[in-house]
């Protein structure tokens, strides 16, 4: 767009263009940069491949004539929609622009994201939706509720056939939220973005709680607490790589294996150090993330919900190239026990994985269920339910490795043999048993216990004849529920093999409407 067209038409349509694209004009960009956030296109610059950005609906204005608002429209409104590529694969976006009414969401607003919801699942390619919004336009009253609605209904359609994610980057607030929360990820960038049902002001009336933006719903606060953000970074720039990055795990659509990325990664290699990873104590912790970084190609796992339930781990990773999603209690956390918010996270991952065609690998070390009134009365059975029928449902390949404890319950829920384990494999160091020697001497032995001379003695001699005994993987192995034992060094070559054997695996549930997850 050099040269001036002879003809006035065009010159007319470059003129609509670069009014599009100026938003709500040069000062409250101005304002947008001083409080250290981009704009909405400056922000799908960076998501997508140079210049693969192609805008739509640049011309769309709102219809709203109530409070002078007809003296104000801006073409293409308070929104920008299009597609565009990451790493060369397409992807749908919208993006709100806080420039032209604080990015609230009208009736145009809202037909803006839904079109290019609706065709991103007919096209079969992902919906990124970058959020900066005082929510509902106040002036359009009803009609910005019922667009929030037709975008609710959309998440939902899309949700198991597209992936969705949801990039915060300012205010997202009121009934606002619900649109990201039905989104598969939410990615928020630390003291510049914030989500809450309610803000400061109402919590203060109806609670008398004083609190700020960032402590009520900033993104630590979100990474941390509540479970509801997914990955928090410090700045846009970063959250946006970060976006890309997890695209790369994935595929396209459900009906599509996530992509393949060749690796100098050798698919033979040994780590010996594996082999006295696990303490001689088992009361002993180790980082299951350690275990991981020396199994998966080049090292690198990408995880998911970090600082919430540290108790389990959720990430991708790639094995020989394709990507699996990896759940794994962590030792180093709370001794890896199941709790409700390890639960409800790995559950929800493994249905996304089950959704999209991405193997499951799981670490098993697991002293059990968390006792305590605080889990019970809080609903543990309920939440452990999600993650047993999560892992039950999946039709995946799946594959488990017992590293140590496999105790109880939680031996069963943890993908075992019994749940359609595929390939269910230990290490040396597994103790597969009701409960750990501790408590079932304590039980088994309670009434020779109390007779006992030295009971403190006689108590020893129980635990280690029961660990002897039962804390091992050779009981399961002798009933098929372990395909085999194996030696830790080799678990990098094992894990690849199995999972080419699995590459064509067909499994599906009895036809049904939907199941009813325990929610
Ligand atoms: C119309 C809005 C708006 C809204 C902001 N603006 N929110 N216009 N509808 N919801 C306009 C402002 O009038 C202002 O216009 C411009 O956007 C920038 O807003 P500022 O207040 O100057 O910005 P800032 O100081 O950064 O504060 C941002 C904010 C605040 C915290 C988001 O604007 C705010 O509290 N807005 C109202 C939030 C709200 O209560 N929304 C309704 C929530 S209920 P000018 O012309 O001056 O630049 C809801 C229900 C959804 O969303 C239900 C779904 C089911």
């Amino acid at each position: 767009m050099t040269e001036k067209p002879t003809n006035p038409k065009i010159q007319e349509l470059r003129d609509r263009k670069v009014l599009s694209l100026q938003g709500g004009g040069p000062e409250r960009i101005e304002k947008q940069h001083q409080k250290g956030r981009l704009t909405a296109r400056e922000r799908l610059d960076l998501l997508l491949d140079k210049g693969s950005y192609r805008e739509i609906d640049t011309f769309v204005e709102h219809r709203s004539t109530d409070f002078g608002t007809d003296q104000h429209k801006i073409p293409g409104d308070s929104v920008t929609t299009g597609w565009g590529t990451i790493n060369n694969r397409l992807v749908y976006v919208f993006s709100q622009d806080f420039t032209v009414f604080g990015g609230s969401l009208g009736e145009v607003h809202a037909e803006k994201v839904v079109k290019v919801m609706d065709m991103a699942l007919k096209n079969g390619a992902p919906i990124i939706g970058i959020n900066d919004s005082g929510g509902a336009r106040i002036q359009e009253g009803v009609v910005s509720l019922g667009g929030y609605a037709d975008i609710f209904l959309r998440n939902t359609l899309c949700s198991g056939v597209i992936p969705q994610i949801s990039v915060i980057m300012g205010p997202c607030a009121g009934g606002a939220v619900y649109s990201p929360a039905m989104t598969d990820f939410i990615f928020m960038v630390r003291g510049s973005s914030f989500m809450f049902i309610t803000g400061p002001e109402v919590v203060k009336t109806v609670t008398r709680e004083e609190v700020d933006f960032e402590e009520l719903g900033g993104a630590d606060v979100h990474a941390e607490k509540s479970g509801v953000c997914h990955i928090a970074a410090d700045t846009e720039a970063n959250t946006l790589f970060l976006v890309r990055k997890l695209l790369s795990y994935l595929p396209q659509n459900n009906l599509e294996d996530p992509p393949f990325q060749p690796t100098d990664d050798s698919l033979l290699r040994r780590e010996p150090e594996l082999d006295s990873i696990i303490p001689e104590d088992p009361s002993k912790p180790y980082n299951i993330k350690k275990v991981i970084s020396l199994l998966v190609d080049e090292g690198e796992f990408f995880e998911i919900q970090e600082a919430y339930a540290p108790n389990i781990v959720v990430g991708f990773a790639r094995l020989g190239g394709h990507s699996v999603g990896i759940v794994a209690n962590q030792p180093a956390h709370l001794a890896g026990v199941l709790d409700i918010n390890s639960s409800e996270k790995a559950g929800r991952f493994v249905r996304f994985c089950d959704s999209f065609n991405i193997p499951l690998l799981t670490f098993v070390d697991v002293p059990g269920f968390l006792p305590g009134l605080e889990q019970e009365h809080g609903g543990i059975i309920r939440s452990g339910a999600k993650l047993l029928y999560a892992f039950c449902e999946a039709t995946v390949p799946k594959i488990t490795l017992i590293t140590r404890k496999a105790y109880g319950g939680a031996y069963d829920v943890m993908s075992s043999k019994h749940i359609r384990g595929d390939i269910n494999l230990a290490w040396p160091s597994a103790e597969i048993a009701v409960m750990g020697p501790e408590g079932a001497v304590n039980i088994i032995f309670r009434k020779e216990l109390s007779k006992a001379k030295d009971p403190d003695k006689r108590r020893a001699e129980l635990v280690a004849e029961y660990r002897e005994k039962f804390a091992n993987p050779y009981i399961a192995a002798s009933r098929g529920y372990i395909d085999d034992v194996i030696e830790p060094s080799s678990t990098r070559a094992t894990l690849i093999n199995a999972l080419e054997m699995l590459r064509n695996k067909r499994d599906s549930n009895p036809g049904k409407k939907h199941g009813n997850i325990p929610l």
